[in-house]
């Protein structure tokens, strides 16, 4: 099995097997890791079967702090790419394994590491700060790691007079610029699901909802987020309308939220903001929803495919992640 495994992967990105339709697919994933001592590690823009199976659910800074303190032998990761890297990184010593090794991430591959090096180069008095949506090899050119909910406060850390870089997002780079009132070089990065909101037709929906409230992740573009009641990361996003009077939310960031925000608050209403080139009236990140029960399932069976990494790209990587862990250690966050 192991060649064919090898080969379905290079193929395919993932195992490309037969799954018994008539299986009972939650019953044999929570055996197989509890046989394994498993932990299933999810985002909240996987799909709601997937998020009601993990463990632990979160955003992208607590999901790097759980899987600094799990016990477990393999870790499982539902969520793209350069997480279950984070994961690795974090705990070199685990067996990390994720369902599809296609599920990659725009705002990460927009920041090649050669480029950004050539980049970096330039700017030889500026530290920089990566958000952690970038590659191990973007890690490695880093000095510290920031997440949206803790960008704040890692940019506030260095000293008024320090010189920044901010990549790979330039929009959550724009935002945090304005909040802190720095001027940080930015990389001209973006993700593809945040900047594809239109921003007319949200006015629009506005005007038809004017008892509701806009709300927004930093990764939506300058002009949206001007526009928007609230703003704040995935974390923050799913706390606000639990504190809000309002009853009624128009959420512009990656609709796997939803599923959460609605358990959160179920007698209150969520609606997706439009995107400018869809009908449905929602945006999902193509590389989250790639992750599947079948493909959960055939992953912890063949715990396959395993995310590897060179052991010395984790050594440097992880000194700017530890950074971030240990400010929003000190800040609470
Ligand atoms: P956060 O989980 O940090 O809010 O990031 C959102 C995102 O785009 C994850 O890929
Ligand atoms: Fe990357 Fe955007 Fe998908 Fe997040 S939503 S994983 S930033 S492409």
């Amino acid at each position: 099995m192991e060649k064919e495994a090898e080969v379905l992967i290079r193929n395919h990105g993932y195992l490309k097997l037969p799954v018994d339709p008539t299986m009972n697919l939650e019953k044999e994933i929570n055996r197989l890791k509890r046989e394994k001592n498993a932990i299933i590690l999810g985002h909240f823009y996987i799909t709601p079967d997937l998020q009601e199976i993990s463990d632990f659910i979160g955003d992208s800074l607590g999901l790097s702090q759980k899987v600094e303190q799990t016990d477990a032998d393999i870790i499982v990761f539902l969520g793209v790419h350069f997480m279950a890297e984070t994961a690795k990184i974090l705990n070199p010593g685990k067996k990390v394994i994720i369902p599809d090794m296609n599920a990659g991430c725009s705002l990460a591959e927009s920041a090649p590491a050669d480029k950004f090096a050539e980049f970096k180069a330039q700017y030889p008095d500026h530290k920089v700060i990566s958000y952690i949506n970038c590659s191990a090899d973007i890690k490695v050119l880093s000095d510290v790691i920031c997440t949206s909910s803790n960008a704040d406060a890692i940019v506030s850390s260095f000293d008024k007079d320090q010189k920044l870089i901010f990549a790979p997002d330039k929009n959550l780079g724009n935002y945090i610029n304005s909040k802190t009132g720095r001027n940080m070089i930015l990389w001209d990065g973006a993700c593809m699901v945040h900047e594809k909101y239109s921003l007319e037709k949200i006015l629009d929906l506005k005007e038809l909802h004017k008892d509701a409230e806009f709300i927004a992740h930093p990764e939506c573009e300058k002009p949206l987020l001007l526009a928007a009641d609230f703003v704040g990361s995935t974390t923050a996003l799913l706390k606000y309308p639990q504190k809000s009077t309002y009853k009624k939310f128009i959420v512009a960031t990656e609709s796997g939220i939803l599923h959460q925000m609605q358990k959160d608050s179920p007698n209150k209403v969520f609606i997706p903001a439009p995107s400018i080139d869809s009908t449905c009236g929602c945006n999902d990140c193509t590389f989250m929803k790639l992750n599947s029960m079948e493909k959960l399932y055939l992953c912890l069976e063949h715990e396959q495919p395993e995310l590897k990494l060179d052991p010395a790209v984790i050594e440097k990587a992880k000194i700017p992640i530890q950074r971030m862990l240990d400010i929003s250690k000190k800040y609470k966050l």
